[in-house]
């Protein structure tokens, strides 16, 4: 629901904005087009203003006078988010949190880092790098999205199978509620259960409790090798298999397990000249595994004779162990492709459902087939990361053009995951994309409790107003 704003009111909000925060609000045409859209695909909207704070008290200030005005404020962090989250509403601001990026401590021994929350993943992750130690948190976006949006998002990516999803790398946060209460809540201890765990409310809430300012976040053991490898299998049953025997024979040093179908490798490493594709023959569907130890002279050995097993039991056909830093980024690099959608595809409709594993193949061929029936020849990218359970969908209709059948590709897609008992959303969030289906996955129990708490926590409701859920 958009608010409905008299020209009147808008100018005495911005007035107040002003006074209280000079040179970090932005209005008009001097808001810069980034800021404008997410990398959703939505088309870009203009805010009525553009808050770039520096410091907590300007984020709290900004947000006393939001709900003062009654203005809804959209948090903004690196603006990779995929389902609209960080996308300005009519009417509303935008508050960025570019300028409140940098690494405030690392505590060797209590092994966490405490940053600000703008700081882009890449820098926190060079940062624990070269402090001897590592941050499990990782993915495609790493140079461009921030702890911040990470965190609100409870991202992802490629190192969940090892070290979980964004939620368990975080001890405390510092979060500026909508009515501009900060509470500061930087706990370094693994072991606190005093109370409620507020922590967890903001965490994958995409900005509609609080805004995150500060973050700990605890970190690993830097592992001393990495090894990677790029397997082509027969069918998908065969990936489960590797699967099985990757945990049962790697056990904790399996730090990633990304699936591509050939509807993916062929269609990415087909376009793009700068990819080399790893394997000479084409395979059913292609892993890429990694491990991650502690043993410099056993862990390649240990992944060697675990991959001539599998060769061996005829689950892998074929494959490649990157033997050097370059081979290894080569074989990443088809991976991390998808940061080239846009370029490749033009408008997408994208997924990120979860799904048991084990039903996945019989899943995933029921929306092909349904599909390609009802838009012949048309796109479907197919890949994830399957050791946690999650499944990528990329679509496009060539022949729609730019007024690409979203709603019925999503329709399609989003049905068949609901009937086979799977979540519409196993990283990237809801936000506005996915808003009309969050009731396929979640009960009204829940939803109402959800409500709840938004009621409770921005009784005015001006945080991400209209993001998630309508009140
Ligand atoms: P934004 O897009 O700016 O915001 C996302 C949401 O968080 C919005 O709702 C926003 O309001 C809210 N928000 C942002 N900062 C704050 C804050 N400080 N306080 C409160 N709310 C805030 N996601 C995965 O999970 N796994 C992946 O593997 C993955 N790979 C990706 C690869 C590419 C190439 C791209 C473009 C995206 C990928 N994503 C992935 C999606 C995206 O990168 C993540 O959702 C990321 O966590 C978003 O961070 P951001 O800083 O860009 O947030
Ligand atoms: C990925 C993003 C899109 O895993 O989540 O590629
Ligand atoms: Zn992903």
């Amino acid at each position: 629901r958009e608010r409905s704003m008299t020209e009147t009111a808008k100018a005495a909000f911005i007035e107040e904005l002003n006074a209280a925060l000079g040179a970090a609000v932005v209005t008009g045409e001097d808001i810069p087009a980034p800021f404008r859209h997410d990398w959703s695909g939505l088309p870009p909207v203009l805010p009525i203003a553009l808050i770039r704070p520096r410091e907590t008290d300007e984020v709290a200030t900004a947000l006393r006078i939001a709900n003062r005005h009654g203005v809804t404020i959209v948090p903004q962090g690196g603006l990779t988010g995929l389902a609209g989250g960080a996308q300005p509403v009519a009417g509303g601001a935008v508050l960025s949190l570019d300028r409140m990026s940098g690494i405030e401590e690392i505590d060797p021994v209590m092994a966490s880092i405490t940053v600000k929350a703008g700081t882009p993943l890449e820098v926190v992750q060079k940062a624990a790098d070269e402090a001897g130690l590592f941050l499990g948190i990782d993915l495609g976006a790493r140079g461009s999205c921030q702890i911040g949006g990470n965190l609100a998002t409870n991202a992802g990516g490629n190192r969940v199978i090892r070290y979980g999803m964004a939620r368990e790398h975080v001890l405390g946060l510092e979060v500026v509620l909508p009515d501009g209460t900060v509470v500061t809540s930087l706990n370094k201890l693994i072991k606190n259960n005093a109370g409620y765990d507020l922590k967890q409310l903001f965490i994958g809430s995409e900005g509609t409790l609080g805004i995150i300012t500060r973050v700990v976040l605890r970190l690993q053991a830097k592992p001393l090798t990495v090894n990677t490898v790029f397997c082509g299998c027969r069918d998908f049953p065969a990936v489960l298999d590797l699967l099985k025997g990757a945990r049962a024979r790697l056990g904790p040093a399996l730090s990633a397990f990304e699936v591509m179908w050939p509807s993916f490798y062929d269609f990415m490493t087909g376009k793009l000249s700068e990819l080399r594709r790893p394997l000479g023959r084409p395979h059913g569907v292609y892993v890429l595994l990694e491990q991650s130890g502690f043993d410099p002279e056993a862990d390649s050995g240990r992944l060697e004779a675990v991959m001539a097993e599998m060769l061996e039991a005829g689950i892998v056909e074929d494959a490649v162990l990157a033997s050097s830093e370059r081979e290894t980024r080569d074989l990443w690099a088809v991976r991390d492709s998808v940061s080239e959608y846009g370029k490749l595809m033009g408008p997408i409709t994208a997924f990120d459902v979860g799904l048991q594993t084990d039903r996945m193949a019989d899943v995933i061929a029921g929306i092909e087939a349904a599909y390609q029936a009802r838009w012949p020849g048309a796109i479907l990218l197919v890949y994830g990361h399957i050791g946690d359970s999650n499944l990528h969908l990329v679509a496009n209709v060539p022949a729609a053009g730019d007024h690409q059948p979203h709603d019925d590709i999503t329709d399609l897609v989003l049905g068949a995951v609901r009937a086979a008992g799977g979540t519409v959303s196993a990283e990237h969030g809801i936000g506005l994309l996915k808003k009309k289906y969050l009731h396929f996955t979640r009960s009204d129990a829940e939803l109402a409790l959800m409500a709840r708490l938004k009621v409770a926590l921005d009784p005015g409701n001006i945080l991400n107003t209209g993001k998630v859920f309508t009140l």
